[in-house]
């Protein structure tokens, strides 16, 4: 299958260019107004939609410890009775923004490093004498950061190609400006997030994570019985691709969901750009300071993609849409299954993501849901988060009228865990299956 490059940006649903399959408008958004998503497509054989990402905050981009946890800075968010201009302007600023920020990756790890350098530099000369690999270390430091920013400057590049329009893409003057710690913590979760996804270092905890959830689809949609490019999947919170590329690469129908722009950008130089294999490295973890064993752990390389990502089979259906899952997905009835892989805790209230899903999912189709409940949104002053227990959100799915036909309380995965540190966090996750019964309305 060939993987398209074309990706094209939507303005108030008017798509610039084609190819596109799919335009969607959104719908309502937790304590905003009814908004109208602008969505663009982008396609490799499919489409990517972006637009409407950035109503909502960035939530805090993984499931990592609270004390990783950053307050997210005032940012744009979807103001009653904004009218078109404004939305317009607020969109390209966030795009920008987020540009910049993989701009400033560099600017801001040398500062990191440096610091490190200044500190050692104040340590008596005799305990400095102890320790003659520490300078050259940071050395090291210095050009694993400069190959991730060379990384992160090819990945940039290409979106401003891929978002047609140029005013969403450089202001043209390329001056670089300070980002926000949040931002930046982003921006080293998401390379981390190349290691989930696509590379072989990643492949345990795609073990651990995905191929529960594509074992329930097997089982589920089995090919003697259905035919798989009839059974539409949708992957909300898709991260970089991975999860939904397996499923396509299956022969199903598959759309992964997105709206960090973080992710977008990323996952459209994988999916786009990538072919040969191990062709790119990236160093995810020399952001990690602590809990290192060896010195040369932090300067660990790790390659991708692992797999050829246009390796899927020419009939193969798989697409990825921008923007807020609950915005873009109005229509009901249509979709087979719904896999979720910690995606749940992402919302501000997971009544509207359960309410969401049972409205899209057609009658007799199934919800596939593996992942914590780390909420995102737990932390962050002014923001609705409503934290459930599971118990809480299985009685919610029941009294919905879902049945339960699968249930594992404690399945046992980790999330970008780096396996070199001495700190590692795992996540005793909740997986179900759970059914909208055949003649629900
Ligand atoms: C914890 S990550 C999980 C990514 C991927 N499913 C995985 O397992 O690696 C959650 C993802 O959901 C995305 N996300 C959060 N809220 C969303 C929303 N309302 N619509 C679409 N995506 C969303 C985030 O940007 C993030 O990439």
């Amino acid at each position: 299958m060939s993987v398209a490059a074309a990706c094209s940006l939507s303005r108030k649903g008017q798509l610039l260019q084609p190819p596109v399959k799919a335009m969607r408008r959104g719908s309502r958004e937790p304590g905003g107004e009814e908004a109208e998503a602008a969505v663009a497509a982008a396609d490799w054989d499919g489409e990517v939609t972006l637009g409407s990402e950035r109503r909502r905050r960035e939530p805090q981009q993984q499931q990592q410890p609270q004390q990783e946890v950053q307050q997210q800075p005032p940012l744009a968010m979807t103001v009653s009775g904004r009218d078109e201009e404004e939305e317009e302007k607020l969109e390209r600023e966030h795009f920008r923004r987020i540009i910049n920020a993989f701009r400033y990756y560099g600017i801001n790890m040398h500062e990191r490093v440096n610091r490190a350098e200044r500190q050692f530099r104040t340590l008596p000369a005799n305990q400095q004498k102890l320790l003659p690999q520490f300078l050259p270390h940071l050395d090291q430091i210095r050009k694993c950061i400069d190959h991730n920013q060379g990384i992160l400057q090819i990945i940039v590049n290409d979106c401003t190609n891929m978002f047609e329009n140029k005013e969403y893409g450089d202001d043209g003057n390329g001056k670089i400006s300070p980002a926000s710690t949040f931002d930046m913590d982003k921006l080293k979760s998401t390379l981390k997030q190349f290691v989930r996804d696509w590379s072989e270092t990643g492949k345990p905890e795609r073990d651990s994570c995905y191929q529960p959830i594509i074992n329930e689809i097997v089982k589920n949609f089995p090919k003697d019985r259905w035919d798989l490019s009839k059974v539409n999947i949708l992957v909300p919170g898709a991260g970089l691709g991975r999860l939904a590329w397996e499923i396509a690469m299956l022969g199903y129908t598959c759309q992964g969901n997105e709206w960090s722009l973080f992710m977008l950008f990323s996952s459209n130089f994988v999916l786009n750009r990538c072919s040969e294999t191990n062709s790119y490295k990236l160093y995810p973890w020399i952001h990690q300071f602590s809990n290192n064993r060896r010195s040369a752990d932090q300067i660990q390389p790790v390659y991708f993609p692992d797999v050829d990502p246009h390796s899927l089979p020419p009939d193969a259906n798989f697409s990825m849409t921008a923007g807020d899952f609950q915005e873009i997905y109005a229509e009901c009835n249509i979709w087979d299954c719904i896999a979720t892989c910690f995606f749940i805790d992402t919302a501000h209230n997971v009544i509207d993501y359960i309410d969401t899903i049972w409205k899209i999912l057609k009658p007799g189709g199934i919800w596939i849901n593996l992942g914590p409940l780390l909420y995102h949104f737990e932390n962050l002053a002014n923001e609705l988060s409503i934290e459930l227990s599971y118990e809480d959100i299985k009685s919610v799915m029941l009294q919905y009228g879902f049945h339960i036909e699968v249930e594992h309380e404690s399945v046992l995965t980790t999330y970008t865990v780096n396996e070199l540190s001495m700190m590692k966090y795992y996540y005793e996750c909740v997986m179900f299956v759970v059914r909208k019964p055949e003649n629900s309305i």
